[in-house]
């Protein structure tokens, strides 16, 4: 994909003609990237390994470093991973703790880890000012101050994001605060509560996925990169072994720029019960689900009925022509993975709850004031289809592109204000360090119920108006970030910074 000579509409070709041929006909897959009831006898779910922070004194150890790992089975590739050869642990931390973490940087390149999603103040929320050179330690006490949830961490140093977390540096963090056995919620970890990292690559028949910072075209900036195989932890179509009861999914979309538009084959209703910021006041049903890149969402699907499943996406809406994701390049659904039931595994939680938690409703009276975003990625998507090599014109929010010496504005520390993101060129992923907030309207209309609980990543496909909440610091020297979550879209310029205090 990023290889010389190569650019993203040769890809894009590839993508539907020759890709999943190459997957067919290498015989690992009895059909290309997708695949029909029964389950084929294919990879397990990877799982992470668990990090109980209470159980080791608190305390973490984080090594990013260089790995390999087989994505085509046999093929093994250069990758790299936090504490493993591909993606990372799942760090669990409960509320109250003050967890000491310690990040080596093995890599040999400079690095930073950024908690996303997590309320902690600026100088420990690892953006792009807080470089870890090589065999460099950073040792942040993270004090875990805000309600059970699923949240993320991953690289961000400017200019390196998008090809770092290209590369495999992903993990999971779960904060704990006692919820899940009050509610009576799948929380066995790896059997009933499974942590799903959906991610695209494009992978070589080589078995090499490569990214190359100096060799992005015009396409790839304006799009984001995007692959033509979908893996789950790392693995291509694997299936989950789980109990015929009530499972937890924790959703991560991790792509650059892929949205994912989930549904299960038998479209069957599914309970999505929190996003970004934590639980939702009570479970809804869905049959389909959006997740953007950065966003998190965590379902309950219930398999009682001993069938197995496929879930599955559908084409990228945001993408028109590209966003196709079947081999034929039809608007089909494909299989993103398979659920297998199993009588071995007794069914632990059967019951879906009825309420949650109540959310203290931020008061929009004690707004202090309102701002204006215009995210605007410089590409109209007619323009970026017509020619692979016109420039973007600007990549910029308001204007005007990032720049790490600028301080775009100030907030004050305990004041809500109201955000009005607009988005031009296409859908942004529009996300807030430091801060979670609600969504008070998007696309003119008070959000659906599965968005209306606190979050910190939403996607915008023209406009929204966010209630943002904020309650930790963050200095000249450390300030927060503000971006789309499109990789490529932050690196080219989509972010700003803000301290508040
Ligand atoms: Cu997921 Cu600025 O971060
Ligand atoms: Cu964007």
């Amino acid at each position: 994909m990023y290889g010389a000579g190569t650019n993203f509409m040769m890809l894009t070709r590839r993508k539907f003609a020759v890709g999943c041929g190459a997957f067919a006909a290498s015989g690992i897959f009895g059909a290309p990237l997708g695949f029909t009831d029964p389950a084929p006898e294919g990879t397990h779910l990877p799982i992470p390994m668990l990090i109980d922070a209470a159980k080791q004194g608190n305390a973490a150890h984080l090594k990013a470093m260089s790995g390999r790992h087989a994505f085509i089975e046999g093929k093994p590739t250069g990758t790299y991973g936090y504490s493993a050869p591909v993606l990372g642990p799942v760090l669990r931390v409960r509320r109250g703790d003050e967890v000491q973490v310690t990040v080596e940087n093995a890599l040999n390149t400079a690095t930073t880890v950024h908690w996303h999603g997590l309320l902690a103040p600026g100088y420990n929320d690892g953006g792009p000012q807080q470089l870890i050179q090589p065999n460099d330690i950073w040792r942040p006490v993270l004090k875990i101050n805000q309600p059970a949830a699923t949240l993320w961490f991953h690289p961000h140093p400017h200019h390196d994001t998008a090809r770092q977390i290209y590369m495999g540096l992903t993990g999971i963090i779960i904060i704990d605060d006692g919820s899940d056995a009050r509610l009576d919620l799948p929380r066995t970890y790896g059997v009933d509560d499974l942590p799903i990292i959906l991610q695209d690559r494009s992978i070589e028949s080589d078995g090499s996925i490569g990214y190359d910072n100096n060799d992005l075209n015009a396409l790839e900036i304006a799009y984001g990169a995007r692959g033509d195989t979908i893996v789950v932890n790392g693995a291509i179509a694997p299936t989950a072994k789980v109990p015929a009861g009530l499972v937890r999914l924790r959703l991560l979309n991790a792509a650059n720029a892929q949205n994912f538009d989930l549904r299960f084959k038998d479209r069957r209703t599914f309970h999505v019960i929190a996003s970004d910021g934590g639980f939702l006041t009570a479970p809804v049903p869905v049959t389909q689900l959006m997740i953007s890149p950065a966003e998190r969402f965590e379902i309950l699907v219930d398999f009682s009925d001993g069938k197995a499943v496929a879930l599955e996406t559908g084409p990228d809406k945001e993408m028109g022509e590209f966003g196709r994701v079947a081999p034929d390049g039809s608007a089909d659904y494909v299989a993103v993975m398979q659920f297998q039931p199993t009588p071995a595994m007794p069914p632990l939680v059967k019951r879906v709850p009825n309420r949650l938690i109540e959310h203290a409703t931020p008061n929009a009276t004690s707004v202090v004031r309102r701002r204006q975003f215009v995210l605007d990625s410089g590409l109209c998507a007619s323009r970026a289809q017509a020619s692979a090599h016109a420039m973007p014109a600007l990549i910029g929010i308001n204007g005007k592109p990032f720049d790490i010496g600028r301080i775009d504005f100030e907030t004050k520390l305990g004041t809500t204000e109201i955000w009005e993101i607009t988005s031009i060129g296409m859908a942004h992923p529009f996300h807030v360090h430091g801060a979670l907030f609600r969504i008070m309207s998007i696309e003119g209309a008070p959000p659906p119920v599965h968005l209306t609980g606190w979050k910190d990543t939403v996607l915008v496909e023209d406009k929204a108006e966010l209630l943002i909440a904020f309650n930790q610091p963050a200095t000249r020297e450390h300030p927060f970030m503000y971006h789309c979550h499109i990789l490529e879209h932050e690196e080219a310029g989509l972010m700003g910074q803000y301290i508040c205090s």
